[in-house]
């Protein structure tokens, strides 16, 4: 039998044909990194150096690469059931994992709708937001509210509630009616901050002023990343989440956390509402969920949603949405050995306990030239540099590709650094991600 095709012995040899996304193409062809194979906190690129892994592949690999457990699940599940559809017809594991998840769940919070990315498990929160007003008689609430510098994804939905310029600009009018709560960045009174800012809680009584303008009868939901992971690791202030709260209940508006990334110990809990202690209505995840190992996303959704559903419609299907890919087996396997592998290695807690030397360790950075702002909570750090007059971004851009250079993988987004390691990293680890993060910043111009 001939070898099967992978990531270690394909040798591209012509670039052209796959257009990346979110990359410059020109640039990234013209210097490539691609990266062959990997384990634990490591990956491998072509050219045989090992690249330490400070952003788990994209926030998603929260176990570390290569997980025996995981990767023997995927191999099982496809040996045995490689497809069934969602619609009308299951497989016994898409159960046996929403009913794993909703021990995981804050309480009340247990009914599952599977996607297969972050951006499906957004507009798939959106529309069951908008479904469940209309289905109980309140049909005017139509109106969704994001929040400067959010990033839901790319969807319709997703870019229309985000709130950053260059996801949206290119692409018309968007969904109507939506209004955006501002962010809650503000360099002057948080620079430096560990941990939750003291400055921010009143920011979210803006939406006491959207509220006031649109009408609480035109309001479906809110939507806010507890933490903004994409836009560059904003951490929110303390007593914010928690108004959001009390405002969205007083009126009546669902509120709707986007946990793609703060899902699955990144914050060293379940999910960032138990970290918070704020409980919204409905909640999304993917990334951990599966550690990346196969798509997959989710939504979670409080008790009483479901049931108005339940009771409202008429006999047949209660919603009209859903993936040919929802609960795919692949995706159901790999996510149920991840939760394993989480419970087995204690992985959230690790994360907790660490996350104190993390937050010492990068904010050791303060003082290196051009570092504006070092912010953090669990197991995150953004690191924001001082753009460079006339060329925004490309401060941040370099440093991305010489850490590569030197062997660590950031991310960023414009000029601010964010690292998000595996769950799995340990003090030596975290010792090197600053030294290489510390030695790049310091070679920039
Ligand atoms: C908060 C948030 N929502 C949604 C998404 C979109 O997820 P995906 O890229 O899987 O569609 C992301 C991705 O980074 C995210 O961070």
């Amino acid at each position: 039998m001939n070898k099967p095709v992978t990531t270690a012995n394909v040798q591209p040899n012509d670039l052209s044909q796959f257009w990346m996304p979110f990359t410059s193409n020109r640039e990234f062809k013209a210097a490539p990194r691609l990266l062959v194979s990997a384990k634990g906190m490591y990956y491998k690129s072509h050219d045989g150096r090992d690249i330490l892994d400070g952003s788990a592949g994209l926030w998603c690999v929260n176990i570390g690469h290569g997980h025996p457990k995981v990767v023997e699940a995927i191999k099982a599940q496809a040996d045995t059931l490689e497809f069934t559809p969602s619609f009308q017809f299951s497989q016994p594991l898409s159960f046996e994992l929403a009913r794993k998840l909703a021990g995981m769940t804050p309480e009340g919070m247990d009914r599952i709708f599977y996607t297969n990315s972050g951006s499906e498990a957004v507009d798939t929160a959106l529309k069951i937001a908008l479904a469940y007003h209309r289905i109980r008689g309140e049909a005017t609430r139509t109106r969704l509210i994001g929040r400067a510098r959010g990033y839901h994804g790319v969807g319709f939905g997703g870019i229309s509630v985000g709130g950053i310029p260059s996801n949206r600009k290119f692409y018309g009018p968007l969904i109507n009616g939506v209004d955006h709560l501002p962010h809650t960045h503000n360099l002057e009174k948080q620079a430096f901050t560990k941990g939750q800012p003291e400055w921010g809680a009143h920011l979210a009584d803006e939406l006491e002023n959207l509220v006031a303008l649109h009408d609480p009868s035109t309001i479906a939901a809110v939507i806010v990343e507890p933490m903004a992971g994409s836009t560059g690791v904003l951490v929110p202030p303390k007593g914010y989440l928690e108004r959001l709260r009390e405002i969205t209940k007083k009126y009546g508006i669902l509120l709707i956390f986007d946990e793609v990334i703060t899902g699955f110990g990144r914050l060293g809990s379940s999910f960032a509402a138990e970290y918070f202690g704020v409980t919204p209505d409905l909640f999304t995840m993917a990334k951990g969920l599966t550690s990346g190992y196969v798509p997959m996303g989710a939504v979670a959704v409080d008790n009483g949603i479901y049931q108005a559903f339940m009771d409202e419609s008429p006999d047949g299907i209660e919603l009209f949405h859903g993936y040919t890919y929802s609960a795919h087996p692949l995706a159901c396997a790999a996510a149920m050995a991840t939760l394993e592998v989480y419970q087995e290695e204690d992985l959230f807690q690790r994360a907790a306990d660490i996350s104190p030397y993390w937050e010492e360790a990068v904010h050791a950075m303060k003082g290196l030239p051009n570092v504006i702002d070092i912010r953090n909570i669990g197991l995150v750090a953004g690191i924001e540099l001082a753009p460079r007059e006339g060329a925004a971004g490309k401060r941040g851009m370099e440093a991305c590709v010489k850490a590569y250079e030197a062997g660590l993988m950031v991310r960023v987004t414009a000029d601010i650094i964010a690292l998000s390691p595996p769950l799995i990293v340990d003090k030596g680890d975290i010792d090197k991600m600053v030294e290489i993060t510390s030695n790049v910043i310091r070679a920039l111009d």
